[in-house]
């Protein structure tokens, strides 16, 4: 979603501006903008669409771009009014000489908007922003200190943001705010930089301060000063960002989403790493806080997530019901705040998030957090808004992951629900599964190199994606644990290529989905050759009398049935309840192959955003 990137230092600010902006357009946006600062004044470009039209609005502004030390800058996704140059931030006052940019959601916009208006301010775009900027700068009008007009202005704004402020009577400054969305200002010898993610600004420095909710920062080149919201100056710990430049390159791959899907197999080996020692010890999971006695009296786990972070806990309900014999529900973090929902102390609340910022879910943690549940998280990022609500951190470490649609995340998702179930299970003495677990345990051993086989030889896969490409509609159907692969499939299908596809179950393609197959309908159905084997193989068959054209993604296809399929997929041999973790990954490459076909802008689909920070 929206991206923010500040500076203030020696160099010029227009080229740290673009190159963090670069560094946020993962998240999706549909606009961009900058203000730079010089000779006290206040220049800002925007445009609309890709980064690269603001780049080319900013060739032609050579004097100022190498003029200017400080600047803000945005990357704009829509909430209020169009995706338009003018809607674009940085937003402004009557006299022009305030600007800001913000990320969130203004929920008492219109409200300050009409009082506002009563004081003669005149609004440009539709935005919500733009009542902030009015606000801030109205407060300005009566402190004169833009420090004193921002901790004012916060004082009356309803909703959640990230601000970036700046004041052309107050040079050597930029104020920041936030409440609910994320900032950080990057520490810098001489110059100080402000961000909403960290790759905006690792290529310039390593060290950070973490801005708190209601807190207020002023960021000088050689200052930082924070407040929290008595007005009081605190002192916020220096840390170390955790990532290397290095993981925002593509490594040679066409596009970031490729890269990803080849980075699985050392993501299983980072979460097993220490986690699972040989398959006859015990998995050793020192981040879940919960003790031997407390799991033995867990008698709900409630999994709320959403997208893709949903789908691996579907995956996730179906192994701990099995193995740690707790009933679990699964439900998008958007449905589960409407609810009134039954929680306790012996509830075990497991929010997935790859990005920690997902509103929805904040909001669904934040709501059960207040009924005593004990919550744990399972993010890929350690140092995000969700991981600092959680009783337990669970971080996947996958690394920085860059494509729009999520991947390696959700791998490493799936592989940290297998270790959680299985620690379950045995904190809670159960034995019986004891010959089972420890087959799977050696097949978790033995996964990072299954994937690494799969993902050497993807020819077939290329040329099924090429000959698919064509058609406008896709089903995908499975059973069982791999239910979730094929709404997980379907999902990165439409997310990237924006074909109509859709995951049943295969059972219920006979209740109303089959009324849809003919020829131009292919079907995708995952056959595992566990208990379910049989009968998807009957559905397939369904769908063969209907003229529908079928694909085939298995372990193993007994001669008899091959001539069911016109195309097959086979993947190395794995069991039934891991098989998620690999299919997963023929149908991320499925999806990317056709989206590639297609032309599609792979890492950076229309309409969507990384990290979803509105509810
Ligand atoms: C995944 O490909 C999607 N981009 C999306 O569904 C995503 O999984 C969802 O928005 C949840 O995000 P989170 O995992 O960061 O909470």
């Amino acid at each position: 979603m929206c991206g923010i990137i500040g500076y203030i230092g020696d160099k010029k600010a227009s080229e740290i501006l673009i190159s963090g902006l670069s560094h946020l357009e993962y998240r999706g946006y549909d606009s961009s903008g900058v203000a730079l600062c010089c000779d006290d004044k206040t220049y800002i470009y925007k445009a609309q669409g890709k980064l690269n039209n603001l780049v080319e609005v900013l060739k032609t502004k050579e004097d100022i771009c190498s003029k200017a030390t400080k600047g803000i800058g945005h990357i704009r996704w829509a909430t209020h009014g169009l995706p338009t140059t003018l809607n674009a931030h940085p937003h402004t006052c009557n006299c022009k000489n305030f600007t800001l940019v913000h990320n969130g959601i203004i929920e008492n916009y219109q409200e300050l908007k009409e009082e506002l208006l009563s004081y003669g301010c005149i609004f440009q775009s539709q935005t919500d922003t733009e009542v902030a900027a009015h606000l801030i700068a109205h407060e300005y009008g009566k402190t004169h200190d833009l420090l004193k007009a921002m901790q004012n202005a916060v004082k009356k704004i309803k909703g959640a943001f990230a601000f970036c402020a700046i004041h052309n009577n107050e040079p050597d400054k930029i104020v920041v705010a936030k409440r609910n969305a994320p900032l950080i200002i990057g520490v810098g010898e001489g110059e100080n930089f402000i961000a909403s993610d960290i790759p905006a600004i690792i290529e310039y420095t390593k060290k950070a301060i973490y801005l708190s909710d209601y807190q207020v920062g002023v960021v000088k080149k050689d200052s930082i000063q924070i407040y929290d919201d008595n007005g009081n100056l605190v002192i916020n710990k220096v840390e170390h960002l955790p990532f290397e430049a290095m993981a925002i390159s593509k490594m040679g791959y066409k596009h970031f989403m490729l890269k990803e899907i080849h980075e699985q197999s050392d993501v299983v080996r980072n979460v097993l790493s220490g986690k699972l020692i040989g398959h006859d010890n015990k998995i050793n999971l020192d981040e879940f806080k919960l003790t031997q006695e407390k799991i033995k009296n867990i008698t709900r786990v409630q999994i709320i997530a959403c997208g893709t972070s949903l789908h691996a806990g579907l995956v996730g309900k179906y192994i701990i019901e099995k193995f740690a014999n707790i009933p679990t529900d699964v439900e998008p973090s958007s449905e589960y705040i409407y609810r009134d929902t039954i929680a306790d102390e012996n509830t075990l609340v497991i929010g997935i998030s790859q990005s920690g910022e997902t509103a929805d879910t904040i909001t669904a943690i934040k709501q059960v957090k207040e009924k005593n549940a004990h919550i744990a998280i399972i993010t890929n990022r350690a140092d995000s808004t969700m991981a600092r609500l959680a009783d337990s951190l669970l971080p996947v470490n996958a690394g920085i992951e860059v494509s729009v649609a999520a991947t390696k995340s959700y791998m490493a998702q799936l592989i940290s629900l297998y270790m959680l179930a299985i620690y379950l299970m045995e904190n809670k003495g159960i034995t019986k599964f004891d010959n089972e677990i420890k087959k799977i345990k050696q097949e978790l051993i033995e996964l990072p190199n299954k994937i690494e086989a799969l993902l050497e030889n993807t020819d077939n896969i290329q040329k099924i994606a090429k000959k698919y490409s064509s058609y406008k509609d896709f089903i995908f159907i499975a059973r069982g644990i791999n239910f979730p692969s094929a709404l997980e499939g379907a999902l990165k299908l439409k997310e990237i290529s924006y074909i109509n596809a859709t995951g049943y179950g295969a059972g219920e393609l006979k209740h109303g989905p089959i009324a849809m197959l003919d020829e131009n309908m292919p079907v995708l159905a995952i056959l595992n050759s566990g208990i379910v084997y049989d009968k998807v193989l009957s559905n397939c068959e369904e769908a063969r009398a209907r003229q529908a054209k079928l694909i085939g993604v298995a372990d193993y296809i007994a001669d008899k049935d091959k001539d069911l399929f016109d195309d097959l997929i086979i993947i190395p041999p794995v069991c039934d309840l891991l098989s998620p973790a690999l299919n997963i990954v023929v149908l991320q490459l499925l999806a990317y192959y056709i989206a590639e076909y297609l032309g599609k802008d792979v890492d950076q689909p229309r309409n969507l955003a990384k990290s979803v920070t509105v509810e």
